[in-house]
């Protein structure tokens, strides 16, 4: 697929896709969330990169939301086809991904910017970023997860009165909430993310697949969390990654995993 919306680099496992739409912060319209999901989907599956980095071009935005432009006119099945889809193409192919997914916000992070940045597996700020769940002020509800994941991340009372303010938070208050779990000026936040991924690029990617895999359960209402860790341990001691594992620990040199 050609992207004209995003951009991807790719250095030592770990590969970095900007969301690439400045004159309009980066806003998700639909052509943006199909290559969005292409590039995640082929990205998991090239066993070489270990890591994914999502940020947005340019210093103001990491995504302003969905692109509004798109849906004002929606009829009542339009607008639920569209939450369903863009939940099933991006916020939720994100989050079940296998490949550790990192979301680098390093400007206003919006309605479904927001959302994208929840969906991935943790966040860093940049300390110009702002965050919130606008939707209320155009009439509508956050679609892309954003009613399920930010009372997950930050408690049912602080989401409550983020979703019906509308307002927004800055980076320092969404580290206070553990909504990011850093925040550093932005000229460091991408070497910030570069630095972690490099960091669990050296384990098993096996092991970070089922560790994905039994976090999520836990946040699934259909899936006992507990159960889903014990077969996804159990799994691990089918893997060629725990054999590479383990025999390094004893023979006391650094694993080489083969991710399978
Ligand atoms: N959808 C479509 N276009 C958007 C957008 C969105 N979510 N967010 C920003 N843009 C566009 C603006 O329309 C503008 O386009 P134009 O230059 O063609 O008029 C451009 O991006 C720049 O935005 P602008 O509003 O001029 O920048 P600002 O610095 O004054 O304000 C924001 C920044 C983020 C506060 C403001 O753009 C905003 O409120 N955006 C919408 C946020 C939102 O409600 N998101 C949830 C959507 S469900």
């Amino acid at each position: 697929m050609d992207y004209e919306n995003i951009y991807i680099e790719e250095e030592n496992k770990v590969a970095t896709i900007t969301i690439n739409r400045p004159k309009k912060l980066n806003a998700l319209n639909k052509r943006t969330i199909s290559e969005l999901h292409t590039a995640f989907k082929e990205l998991d599956e090239d066993r070489e990169i270990h890591v994914i980095i999502v940020t947005g071009s340019g210093e103001k935005a990491f995504v302003a939301g969905a692109d509004i432009s798109e849906f004002a006119d929606f009829s009542v099945a339009q607008g639920r086809e569209l939450a369903a889809e863009g939940q099933q193409l991006l916020f939720d192919f994100v989050e079940n991904l296998s490949t550790p997914v990192i979301a680098a916000i390093n400007g206003f992070a919006l309605g479904g910017g927001l959302e994208l940045a929840m969906s991935s597996h943790f966040r860093l700020a940049s300390d110009n970023a702002k965050m919130g769940l606008p939707e209320v002020s155009l009439g509508v509800i956050p679609g892309y997860g954003g009613t399920q994941r930010l009372p997950a991340l930050i408690g049912k009372g602080r989401a409550m009165e983020l979703i019906m303010t509308a307002g927004m938070i800055d980076a320092q208050k969404a580290l206070e909430f553990g909504l990011v779990n850093y925040v550093v000026p932005q000229e460091e936040l991408l070497p910030l993310a570069q630095k972690l991924a490099s960091r669990i690029s050296n384990n098993s990617p096996m092991a970070i697949k089922y560790a994905i895999k039994a976090v999520n359960a836990g946040f699934k209402y259909d899936e006992n969390g507990y159960s889903a860790e014990i077969d996804a341990f159990g799994a691990c001691f089918g893997t060629e990654d725990f054999k590479e594992g383990t025999s390094a620990f004893l023979e006391k040199r650094k694993a080489k995993f083969p991710g399978s």
